[in-house]
């Protein structure tokens, strides 16, 4: 699995990645996780464990093989992980008692403004009464369990002051290892642990030396301990990234506990996270007593049945135990079909913008005022003006300009460049390399400029001089300049934090994107939540980006992914789950999207970075909205019986579903379509004449209530909802009511539209994705 993290900062993992592909052929697993799926009780656990060395041993020769090749027993899957050479592994699939045998499969990782943007407080940090903060202590009483590249425990995001006693429930701990232990921990970050014999297996062991990692909880990388700190912070006061964003930095339940699962590792074959050190992190988060798993990672399509897929198998069993884990969507959009992370367990998480922008100006010679992009904190003096060059006349000697236009390494001349600002074109090397190769070449600042093919899209990004990027045409008026100029000079005015930028949210073009390829009929992503520009806390143990020679450390970072939007909605789900301590996963989630936003801070709706409309498939059901989903009114519950159903409804076989569940289950005759799963919006992919879909809601608002419902049918569709109205005399009372989707016309394309139930106070909103099969 991959951190689903954006551009900055991972060119080094890029690179990596690119090596990792070249050797991939040879990296077949190594090790794979072995299912029995037997009933879930503990008190079984010691013969248990015999049998599955028992079982080992047979395949292996020896009792001493098997104690050398067993990596796990799961406590609470019957299951182990074990190396296996892949006839070992065939033999043990095909035994009676073993329901499943499982790679190990490798999965890549996929603030303080947002909270505000979020309506969380206002612009002064006041927190309203009815906030979702307030009515929830903050989270205070709830676990929140990251599954990441760990944790950096000496921030100020993880400082406990405010907090209570440690709940009395939590079982976990702060395993010793390299510069980490319980010493390292207090009554904010109350669990660190590591899981790494999976990694072992497949890409040897851990060169602490090489990847300047450690064996414990401790987290080299920062995914991790922005992802926790953006879940579950304290408030941090005077958090910027080199003099930008600053302000106080804080979590979604700002007083929630934090306990990292530490399962992704570096590598120079590009590292990664493992399903038996998944399934392990979630065995134990479980046992130890979190509320709520937070996974920043992923596999991009294709994917994999639930069955064969850690993240799945693991996070149901979650959910068995009344967990919720949310997931990031992915960083593959816009392309469709791009989401992972699908299971309708899993709150599956987009990624949009937030109405903060970090702007520089270079102004010319002439006084022409250019704007563009940069995260450098970096000043020059802007009463001066300095000489200004194109870099496609300062080639190094012996080296093509149509090289040093780009300002890639080693291609400038020191003599050329010295003491001025130079203008370089996007493209073949990093961004932030160029200005670091300006730096080394002894320039004082650099314009980077789009090629005619970037167009508009510009990226704020750590530069290392007083820098910044302008679009294409704003690129050609610095080059024209230059060209008519016989002095030509500039200065780059220092970057500012600018509020308020409209239109937010905007759905972040990396953000991965539906239909769900694995289960058409159920849509993801389920909502977006800020993704773009987060600060959050950061490891000191390495650089801001991995350029060699940046030796930039910082204590809060700025980066971009789908892996930052998750923490925000596993710290909104924190918060629910200390508000409402019997909802399920089902019901946090179907809260969260049911009174999501669907209108930017323009009053318009959604768009994405193309500037066309989001659909369901980009948004979900829209922007979460935290305090909204306090109190929702309905909600759209989901339980065990209809899961198994689900399962039945994909055509799984009875060892399929012991895989997932731990439990046999017989399908009924009359399977129920996938489409009756109780979710907070309806898929139809396959629409022939018309179809009928089951709904139940459960009433959580007023205990006496009347709710009317009114539909936005899609285009060429006709969706009739009987009863239309529902009344409730109680709470938790549930009502059911039919959607009949009736088709018009061929609509080619998927079509959208929403159904919501009202009552004046609350307003229950579902999305309807619909595809007709055309006529034959
Ligand atoms: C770890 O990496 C360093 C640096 O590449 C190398 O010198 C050393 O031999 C490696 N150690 C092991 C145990 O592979
Ligand atoms: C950040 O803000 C705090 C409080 O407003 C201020 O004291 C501090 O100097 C600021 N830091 C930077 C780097 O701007
Ligand atoms: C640019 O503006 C400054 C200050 O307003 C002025 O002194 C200078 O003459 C202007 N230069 C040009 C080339 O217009
Ligand atoms: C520089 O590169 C361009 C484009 O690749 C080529 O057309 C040109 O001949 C090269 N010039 C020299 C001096 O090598």
């Amino acid at each position: 699995m991959s951190l689903l993290s954006g551009t900055m900062g991972r060119l080094f993992l890029l690179c990596l990645t690119l090596i990792s592909v070249f050797l991939a052929p040879a990296l077949a697993s190594q090790s794979y996780v072995v299912y029995m799926g037997a009933p879930l009780q503990s008190s079984l656990q010691v013969t248990r464990t015999n049998q599955h060395y028992v079982m080992l041993s047979s395949v292996m020769g020896s009792e001493l093989a098997a104690e050398e090749a067993m990596l796990y027993i799961y406590k609470n899957f019957n299951a182990f992980a074990t190396k296996l050479t892949p006839e070992q592994a065939a033999l043990l699939a095909e035994r009676e008692d073993v329901v499943s045998v499982v790679p190990n499969k490798k999965y890549q990782l996929h603030t303080t403004r947002s909270w505000e943007f979020l309506g969380l407080e206002d612009a002064f940090g006041n927190v309203a009464d009815d906030s979702l903060w307030k009515k929830s202590n903050y989270g205070e009483d709830v676990v929140i369990g990251l599954l990441d590249s760990g944790v950096w425990p000496e921030s100020k995001s993880f400082s406990d002051t405010g907090l209570g006693p440690i709940p009395a429930s939590w079982k976990g701990k702060c395993e010793t290892g390299d510069q980490f232990g319980p010493e390292y921990c207090n009554k904010k970050l109350i669990g660190g642990k590591y899981f790494l014999k999976g990694f072992e297996a497949e890409e040897g062991p851990l060169n602490t030396t090489e990847t300047g990692d450690y064996r414990s909880a401790r987290d080299s990388d920062g995914h991790g301990t922005h992802t926790a700190s953006t879940a579950g912070g304290n408030f941090a006061p005077g958090a910027n990234t080199l003099g930008l964003a600053n302000g106080t930095a804080k979590g979604g339940a700002p007083h929630a506990r934090i306990a990292a699962y530490k399962v992704c590792w570096p590598s120079i074959f590009g590292g990664g996270c493992y399903t038996s050190d998944i399934l392990a992190a979630f065995d134990e988060g479980v046992e130890d007593g979190v509320n709520v798993f937070s996974v920043s990672l992923g596999s991009d399509p294709p994917l994999d049945p639930f069955f064969l897929d850690g993240l799945a198998i693991g996070s149901f069993h979650a959910l068995q135990n009344g967990i919720t884990t949310v997931a990031s969507a992915g960083n593959a959009g816009p392309s469709p079909g791009s989401v992972s992370n699908v299971p309708p367990w899993m709150i599956t998480v987009a990624a949009s913008s937030i109405d903060r922008d970090f702007r520089a100006f270079v102004v010319l010679g002439d006084n022409v005022t250019v704007q563009g992009k940069s995260l450098t904190g970096e000043k020059l003096d802007e009463q001066k003006f300095y000489p200004l060059i194109d870099a496609a006349s300062a080639p190094a000697p012996g080296v093509n300009a149509s090289l040093s236009m780009f300002c890639l390494p080693g291609s400038l001349d020191e003599e050329k460049v010295k003491g001025k600002i130079v203008a370089c074109l996007r493209g073949i090397s990093a961004r932030v390399d160029k200005s670091f190769q300006v730096k080394l070449a002894g320039g004082i600042g650099m314009i980077l400029s789009n090629a005619k093919q970037n167009g508009n899209k510009l990226m704020a990004d750590p530069h290392f001089l007083p820098s910044l990027m302008v679009t294409y045409e704003d690129g050609q008026k610095v080059y024209k300049y230059i060209e008519a100029t016989k002095n030509p000079i500039a200065t780059i005015l220092p970057t500012k934090t600018v509020l308020g930028v409209k239109p937010a949210p905007v759905l972040s073009a990396f953000s991965s994107q539906g239909p769900n390829t694995l289960v058409i009929d159920i849509n993801k992503p389920d909502i977006t939540a800020p993704g773009e520009y987060i600060l959050a806390a950061y490891t000191e143990a390495r650089a801001i980006t991995d350029l060699p020679g940046d030796n930039r450390k910082v204590k809060y970072n700025i980066i971009s992914g789908t892996s930052m939007s998750c923490p925000h909605i596993s710290g909104v789900s924190a918060s629910l789950k200390s508000l409402h301590p019997n909802w399920s996963p089902a019901a946090i989630r179907s809260a969260i999207m049911t009174t999501a936003s669907q209108k930017d801070n323009a009053e318009e709706a959604i768009t994405e970075a193309s500037a066309k409309v989001s659909t369901p498939f980009g948004v979900g059901s829209g922007f979460v909205n935290p305090n909204r989903a306090a109190d929702p009114g309905l909600i759209y519950d989901i339980s065990f019986t209809d899961y198994f159903n689900f399962f039945c409804a994909l055509g799984y076989t009875k060892k399929n579903i012991k895989t997932i569940t731990g439990q046999s289950f017989e399908c009924p005759e009359d399977v129920p379509k996938v489409s009756n799963l109780n979710y907070p919006s309806i898929t139809v992919s396959e629409l022939a004449g018309s179809q009928e879909i089951m709904r139940t809601v459960t009433n959580v608002g007023s205990p006496s209530s009347i709710y009317k419902v009114s539909i936005i049918s899609p285009p060429g569709v006709m969706v009739e909802i009987s009863p239309p109205t529902l009344s409730f005399s109680a709470l938790e009372e549930k009502k059911s009511f039919k959607v009949k989707i009736t088709k018009v016309s061929d609509t080619k394309d998927y079509v959208f539209g929403t159904y919501t139930w009202s009552d004046g106070t609350y307003s229950v909103r579902s999305s309807i994705i619909v595809k007709t099969l055309a006529a034959s």
